[in-house]
């Protein structure tokens, strides 16, 4: 195999990615396929991977990356048959720096409509020590292994695993030679959740500035979120020039997760006016798409998770209550269908006030006059300091029973 490097312009693929990205586009790179599902615990089969991956495309992600096809037989055959079915997604594999693993990525992504090889080494000093490495041999490796993927697809995306702890010189020399080499997307992961928002943004900002041909390429930024940062980070870097987030449905992956997709998209669909950037996510497709891969990989989304939590648009407290129902953007900063969700929920509990209780019962079909709501908000409220929640049903059956014995 000829691994020359031919130091080639950017590809026509990746030329494509790049226009739309190059002022205020920011592809939406999803690897809840890959990174989500090393997730431990989190594997999913065969069937469950194929539906997770038409919902993504059908939503509008620009770039699923859908494996590790030199994992296991059944990551190669997932990521061989979503490279045959996706419709309009760029289809990507993770590979190693080595020659085999790329051979085997391409194998399984060749079949897409539009392929990319995604191939990544650690670069950190702790990360050099594990092959035992030396910076110049590391830099030889990058560039062969660059050069072989580049020769057998023209959309390269190369990731310094580890980025954000390695040495800055280095970093910008391993980096140079991977855009050299052809890859088209460079990606700057902050594998173990070290950084912060200054300072991702200021990374990418200096990476752009100071590596000779970054102006040609895609930066992208893959953050984990040990610190609670990730999506903060995430954003920060495309402050600092980043056209592509690498992310999660529901923040799923390894430890504490990666970047949330549905963080990301709305947190730049709401605040668009300091945050002037567009994706191609269809948000209505959100909180379907949270379900399935909750429900598939068995991770729960914790009640009170950004977006697509079940309390994310519920309102218990009297006041809060009373606000949303005179006037929704009170407490509320975005509008539930656009994210996927029917609407608002004022579940009734302790911290509820006569408002909600009056609107509740008027959806059940009972027109309470003023006292006989007195009578009922006296007898509800004894049952909220009882039960978290009062129900539907609770509510029928203690109207039924009101006036009773008096
Ligand atoms: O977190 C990480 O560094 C990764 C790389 C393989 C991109 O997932
Ligand atoms: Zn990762």
């Amino acid at each position: 195999m000829n691994t020359t490097d031919k130091n080639r312009a950017p590809s026509a693929a990746a030329k494509d990615v790049s226009h739309k990205a190059n002022k205020d586009h920011v592809v939406i790179f999803d690897t809840t396929l890959r990174d989500g599902e090393q997730s431990p615990g989190a594997t999913m089969t065969h069937a469950e991977k194929l539906e997770i991956a038409g919902l993504l495309d059908e939503m509008g992600v620009d770039i699923i990356e859908a494996g590790f096809p030199i994992a296991s037989e059944g990551d190669f055959s997932a990521v061989s048959e979503i490279a045959r079915t996706a419709q309009r997604a760029v289809i990507c594999g993770l590979a190693r720096a080595q020659i085999r693993d790329i051979d085997r990525c391409w194998e399984a992504v060749q079949h897409a409509r539009q392929p990319r090889i995604h191939t990544f080494i650690g670069t950190s000093p702790l990360h050099r020590a594990i092959p035992n490495l030396t910076q110049d041999e590391m830099a030889d490796r990058i560039h062969q292994t660059v050069t072989h993927a580049r020769n057998l697809c023209d959309n390269v995306q190369w990731s310094p695993m580890d980025a954000t702890r390695t040495e800055w010189d280095y970093l910008c020399r391993v980096v140079e030679i991977a855009i050299k080499a052809g890859a088209s997307t460079i990606n700057i992961p902050d594998t173990v959740g070290y950084t912060a928002p200054v300072e991702s943004a200021d990374l990418i900002r200096r990476l752009i500035a100071e590596v000779p041909g970054a102006q040609d390429v895609i930066f992208a930024t893959h953050c984990h979120n040990d610190l609670g940062m990730a999506t903060a980070n995430s954003l920060a870097a495309v402050e600092g020039g980043a056209r592509q987030i690498e992310c999660t449905i529901n923040g799923l992956g390894e430890r504490a997760g990666n970047t949330a997709l549905e963080e990301v998209v709305m947190a730049m669909k709401v605040r668009r006016d300091i945050m002037p950037y567009t994706t191609s996510i269809d948000t209505r497709k959100i909180m379907n798409i949270s379900r399935r891969v909750a429900a598939v990989s068995g991770f729960a989304v914790q009640f009170n998770k950004a977006i697509v939590g079940k309390n994310a648009f519920a309102h218990e407290s009297g006041i809060h209550q009373d606000g949303m129902l005179k006037n929704a953007e009170t407490f509320e900063i975005m509008r539930p269908e656009d994210v996927g969700i029917s609407g608002t929920s004022l579940p009734l509990g302790k911290h509820s006030g006569r408002a909600a209780l009056r609107a509740k019962l008027k959806d059940l079909g009972i027109e309470a006059g003023d006292n006989q709501l007195k009578d009922i908000f006296v007898r509800f409220k004894d049952l909220a300091d009882r039960k978290k929640e009062v129900f539907d049903d609770d509510l029928l059956a203690l109207v039924s029973t009101t006036g009773e014995g008096e």
